[in-house]
């Protein structure tokens, strides 16, 4: 029996914030807007987004568009597109005022204005000093943009399928995406959603790590469905490690409780970032704390009985200011840690937290491939947005606050441009192939007739475990070699999962199983490109190519699951109207 189909104008993978803001866009242009969800899109993975959206306002003090696009540059180490930095640092105030015209719940100053507050590498006039840019609402604004774009959705009408997780992308034969494939959760019964566009916003894949700040939703959904339709995933190499994590837990502690004055200590007391990065300090940029803060635990200045943690010291900010600015820390610190902040310090350590990488896109939202001897042909009908997308404007370390200013800007960038090409298409669309599906019925087969097959948490833990031993802060050349080797098995290993429970009705078993044919390509293609980047960069820190290599290494990594094998493409050093940022060093 063939699947069902159901056609709409746009599909959107993923309910968190750059999916909602995409949706947003196409249904107050009365397009007919579906959003699939594994969760209810309150619960997307944004919610957790805690410290705000960097947007040089300029409330707090002076600061403009061109020096936020000069630390974006800077903090990717010189990877990021400088094209695409110049389009978001541009449009990060319209967007922001846009989400607080929808009603989004900001913090004020006294003035009346959205409060703002200092984060890592963000600085005014160039790196002259710590600069306020990060607007926030509390630590709570990924929660807070979550429930204000969703209930700015639901007011457009946009239709939610709630707890249906994509399988697999749909193209026809001439490599157009016509939809995807889907399951629901709560029946078990897979469908074809067709798509004049297909937007993925499926977020990231920090779940590939064992210690992560990532939701257990996270499993690299989008990159999975793009990988086995033939399309590269771009910088996989680089993921960050956010410097503070709940030693243990893993629960994100916003880098907002350094940017309101906490700041590090190691087991000595030590505030120990003042050697790393004398300006800076512990508001250098988020792969200069956690490499420094794991050289403190490597050399045995690590607090805590085992030596294993760095200390987060915020008690002189006293209880008002921690219960004002900082209240879901608190709260964290007290569950997770069991330690009151106002009192004590909170043990930290560097947590996988967001990956740079992901499917190559333009600055529209438009995914890119090579083809024809054009390393950025625009595949039609498919888009992807935020954490699951490579513009590049995070290239090889990300600044905290632009990843929510992220999935703002492009999400909305995303929405217009599949506007404007849904207007050039004609009204029809693309036909369904007459396979359509088919790839997905065997996927579920396979796995439904699997007798005697691998355990699908235990291949799903050796992932992690390779990950976290063999791909962390710090690589080594043999292990990442090695590495390698490992995680071609486990993905071999992953082609032979079964499940015990066959039922049909929520079965979670089986959900699991095919997350995990997507964090198992996500984890080879990290491994993999890292392994073959032979120099040091942003979160890709190789023990045995200490430095930068921008004669050899200053492109971007393509990696194809078809023949596990690499393609290298330029970076845009370009930037749309000013001039560029040149590589130099960077010091904090
Ligand atoms: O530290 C934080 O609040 C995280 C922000 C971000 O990743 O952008």
């Amino acid at each position: 029996m063939p699947l069902p189909v159901r056609s709409f104008d746009a599909v959107i993978v993923g309910g968190g914030g750059s999916g909602l803001r995409a949706a947003l866009e196409l249904a107050r242009a009365d397009l007919k807007v579906a959003v699939l969800s594994k969760v209810f899109p309150t619960r997307s993975h944004t919610v957790a987004a805690q410290g705000g959206v960097a947007a040089s306002l300029g409330n707090v003090e002076e600061d403009n568009w061109h020096w936020h696009m000069y630390d974006t540059v800077k903090g990717s180490d010189y990877l990021g597109d400088q094209d695409a930095i110049e389009f978001m640092c541009r449009k990060a105030n319209e967007v922001v005022y846009e989400l607080e015209h929808f009603g989004m719940p900001f913090d004020r100053l006294p003035n009346g204005r959205i409060y703002q507050r200092p984060f890592g590498g963000q600085t005014r006039n160039y790196g002259e000093r710590m600069v306020s840019r990060s607007c926030a609402a509390a630590d709570r604004t990924g929660h807070a943009m979550l429930h204000t774009l969703y209930q700015a959705n639901v007011k457009a009408r946009t239709h939610f399928f709630v707890e249906w997780m994509a399988l697999d992308l749909v193209r026809d034969s001439e490599g157009a995406v016509v939809g995807v494939t889907a399951l629901e959760m709560e029946t078990g019964e897979a469908m074809i959603l067709r798509a004049r566009a297909t937007v993925f916003a499926t977020g990231g894949a920090g779940r590939i790590f064992s210690a992560s700040t990532n939701a257990f939703i996270n499993t690299g959904d989008g990159l999975g469905m793009a990988a086995r339709a033939g399309i590269p995933l771009e910088d996989m190499e680089f993921w960050q490690f956010h410097p503070t994590g709940v030693a243990g837990a893993g629960v994100l502690i916003t880098e907002g409780v350094r940017g309101e004055g906490g700041y590090l200590l190691n087991k000595d007391g030590e505030r120990f970032m003042e050697r790393y990065a004398p300006n800076a300090k512990d508001l250098a940029s988020r792969d200069v704390v956690s490499r420094a803060m794991a050289t403190e635990i490597k050399e045995g200045r690590g607090a805590g009985k085992d030596g294993d943690c760095i200390l987060l010291k915020l008690d002189h900010l006293g209880e008002e200011t921690i219960n004002k600015r900082l209240p879901g820390i608190r709260e964290i610190a007290r569950k997770f840690a069991n330690v009151d902040p106002v009192k004590d310090p909170i043990p930290v350590v560097p947590t996988c937290h967001y990956q740079m990488g992901g499917i190559p896109t333009n600055y529209h939202g438009q995914v890119v491939v090579p083809a024809n001897g054009n390393p950025e042909t625009v595949v039609p009908g498919f888009y992807a947005v935020g954490e699951c997308s490579c513009v590049s404007v995070h290239g090889a370390n990300r600044l905290g606050t632009n990843s929510l200013l992220d999935l703002l800007v492009f999400g909305k960038a995303a929405g217009e441009r599949v506007i404007r090409d849904l207007g050039d298409d004609g009204a029809a669309g693309r036909e369904l192939p007459r396979d359509a599906g088919e790839f997905t019925r065997a996927r579920l087969a396979r796995l439904d007739g699997q007798k005697d097959g691998e355990r699908v948490a235990e291949v799903g833990a050796d992932m992690r475990r390779i990950m976290q031993l063999n791909c962390g802060v710090f690589r080594f050349p043999d292990l990442l070699v090695q590495g390698v080797a490992k995680m071609k098995e486990v993905s071999e290993r992953a082609g032979r999962t079964g499940i015990g429970d066959r039922s049909k009705v929520f079965n979670t078993a089986r959900v699991e199983a095919l997350e995990l044919d997507n964090l198992v390509d996500t984890a080879l293609a990290s491994l993999v490109s890292a392994q073959a980047r032979k120099e040091s960069r942003g979160s890709h820190d190789r023990a045995d190519f200490h430095q930068r290599d921008d004669a050899n290494w200053l492109k971007h990594t393509l990696w194809f699951k078809d023949g596990n094998r690499l393609e290298y493409k330029p970076v845009h050093r370009k930037p749309l109207t000013v001039e560029p940022f040149e590589p130099k060093a960077r010091v904090y």
